[in-house]
C-alpha cells in the first residue's frame, strides 16, 4: 500500500438489523490531498460510506483503515475527520464566531489561540468581519461557509462534505464550488464529497466513486469515467448518452444500427453481444447518403451552445444528437462518428476486467 493512502476499504459490508445490504463488500483508496467524490442515486450509500468514515456507525464485515491502521472501532472523536453535514447542523443561538470556536473550546483550548484559529479559518472561507454576527442572520452561502470554517479549524485530514451544496440556487452553487475547489486546493486537506449532481462531480474532482445499490461501479478521473464508461449505468448517470445494442463481430469490428463499423475494441470473444455506446456530441451530421448511419428527425431543441436533435435510425434506435448545425423536424439526416467515438462495454464486465481490457488496448496503439 502506497503511504500516500489515507483511508482504506476492505471489503467493507453494511447491513441494518440482517436487512438489506446497504453496502455490499466496497473496497477502494483514498489518497492523502485530493479531492474525491461520491457520486450516485438517492440511497446509493453514499452517507453511509461518509458515516463510517468518521464513525457514526460501524461496519458490518470487512475492515476500514486510516494511516494503515485498522480503525473499525475507534470512536468518532478520535479521528481525523471533520464532517460537513447537507443542513451545515450549525447552533443557532451561537453567533458565527462561536460556532467556529466550539470544538477547539471542547479541547479546552486558550482563548489566544482560539482567536488567532478563528481568525484565520474564517479568513480562510471569506468571512472575516462577520464573528459577531448571528448564524440566523447569515445567507445560505454563507452559512454554508461557516460550517467549512468549523470543520477546518479542527486542522483534520480529511474534510467530509454530504451534499454541501445542495440547499443553494444554481449561481451561487456554482460560485461555491469553485470556492470549495480553490479551498481543498490552498489547504491541501483530503476531501471527500457527496452529491448526486454529476456535473458537480465532473467539475471539482481529481477522482470519482460512481455507486448503485451499494457497489462501486466504477472509479477513476472524471475524464476516464465520461470518456469510457463501464457500464449501461455508469453511462446514462455521467453525461447524456446514446446506448444501443450491438455485436462484436471480430477485432476492431462492430455491428449495430444494422450495420458494419470499424471500432477500437478488442479482446472479446467473437459474436459477443455488446453495448454501444457514443456520446451527443460525438455524433456529426450530414447528408443522408454520406452518413454510416442513416436517421429522421423527431425533435429540435436549441440549447444556447448547441442544437439537440433527437433521432431514429432505420432499426428504430435512437440517437440524440449535439451539433452547432441545426436539423429541422422531419429531416432525413446522415450520422458520422469516429471509431474512437465508439465505446463497446461488454455485459457484466467487472472494473477490475474492464481496466485490464483498456490497458492492452495502449498496448497494442505502442507497439503499432
Ligand atoms: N439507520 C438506518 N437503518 C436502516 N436503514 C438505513 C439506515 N440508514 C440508512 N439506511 C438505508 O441505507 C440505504 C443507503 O442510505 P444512505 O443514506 O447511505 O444513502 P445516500 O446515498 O446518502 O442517499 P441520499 O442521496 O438520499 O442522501 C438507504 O436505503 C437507507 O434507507
Ligand atoms: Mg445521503
Amino acid at each position: 500500500m502506497s503511504e500516500n493512502v489515507i483511508i482504506r476499504f476492505d471489503q467493507v459490508t453494511k447491513q441494518y438489523d440482517n436487512d438489506t445490504v446497504v453496502l455490499d463488500h466496497v473496497s477502494f483508496e483514498i489518497e492523502r490531498g485530493k479531492f474525491y467524490t461520491l457520486l450516485g442515486p438517492s440511497g446509493c450509500g453514499k452517507t453511509t460510506i461518509l458515516r463510517l468514515i468518521a464513525g457514526f456507525t460501524e461496519a458490518s464485515e470487512g475492515d476500514i483503515f486510516f494511516n494503515g491502521n485498522r480503525i473499525n472501532h475507534v470512536p468518532a472523536n478520535k479521528r481525523q475527520v471533520n464532517t460537513v453535514f447537507q443542513d451545515y447542523a450549525l447552533f443557532p443561538h451561537l453567533n458565527v464566531y462561536e460556532n467556529v470556536a466550539f470544538g477547539l473550546r471542547i479541547k479546552k483550548m486558550n482563548q489566544a489561540d482560539i482567536d488567532q484559529k478563528v481568525k484565520e479559518a474564517l479568513r480562510f472561507v471569506n468571512l472575516n468581519g462577520y464573528e459577531n454576527r448571528e448564524i440566523t442572520e447569515m445567507s445560505g452561502g454563507q452559512r454554508q461557509r461557516v460550517a467549512i470554517a468549523r470543520a477546518i479549524v479542527n486542522e483534520p485530514e480529511v474534510i467530509l462534505l454530504d451534499e454541501p451544496l445542495s440547499a443553494l440556487d444554481l449561481k451561487l452553487r456554482t460560485e461555491m464550488q469553485y470556492e470549495l475547489r480553490d479551498l481543498q486546493k490552498r489547504l491541501g486537506i483530503t476531501f471527500i464529497f457527496v452529491t448526486h449532481d454529476q456535473e458537480e462531480a465532473l467539475a471539482m474532482s481529481d477522482e470519482i466513486f460512481v455507486l448503485n445499490e451499494g457497489k462501486i461501479q466504477q472509479s477513476g478521473t472524471p475524464t476516464d469515467i465520461y470518456d469510457e464508461p463501464i457500464n449501461r449505468f455508469v453511462a446514462d448517470f455521467i453525461g447524456e448518452s446514446n446506448i444501443v445494442p450491438g455485436k462484436m463481430i471480430r477485432d476492431f469490428e462492430v455491428e449495430f444500427a444494422g450495420k458494419m463499423f470499424e471500432c477500437v475494441d478488442q479482446g472479446l470473444h467473437a459474436n459477443e453481444p455488446v453495448e454501444i455506446v457514443i456520446r451527443p456530441e460525438d455524433l456529426e451530421i450530414t447528408d443522408w447518403n454520406q452518413g454510416k448511419i442513416q436517421a429522421r428527425v423527431v425533435s429540435q431543441l436549441f440549447r444556447g451552445v448547441h442544437y439537440e436533435m433527437l433521432c431514429y435510425d432505420e432499426e428504430q434506435n435512437e440517437w440524440l444528437v449535439h451539433s452547432t448545425k441545426k436539423a429541422t423536424v422531419g429531416d432525413a439526416i446522415g450520422l458520422n462518428f469516429d471509431p474512437e467515438s465508439i465505446h463497446v462495454m461488454r455485459l457484466g464486465e467487472t472494473e477490475e476486467e474492464f481496466d485490464k481490457r483498456l490497458e492492452s488496448y495502449d498496448e497494442v496503439s505502442h507497439e503499432k
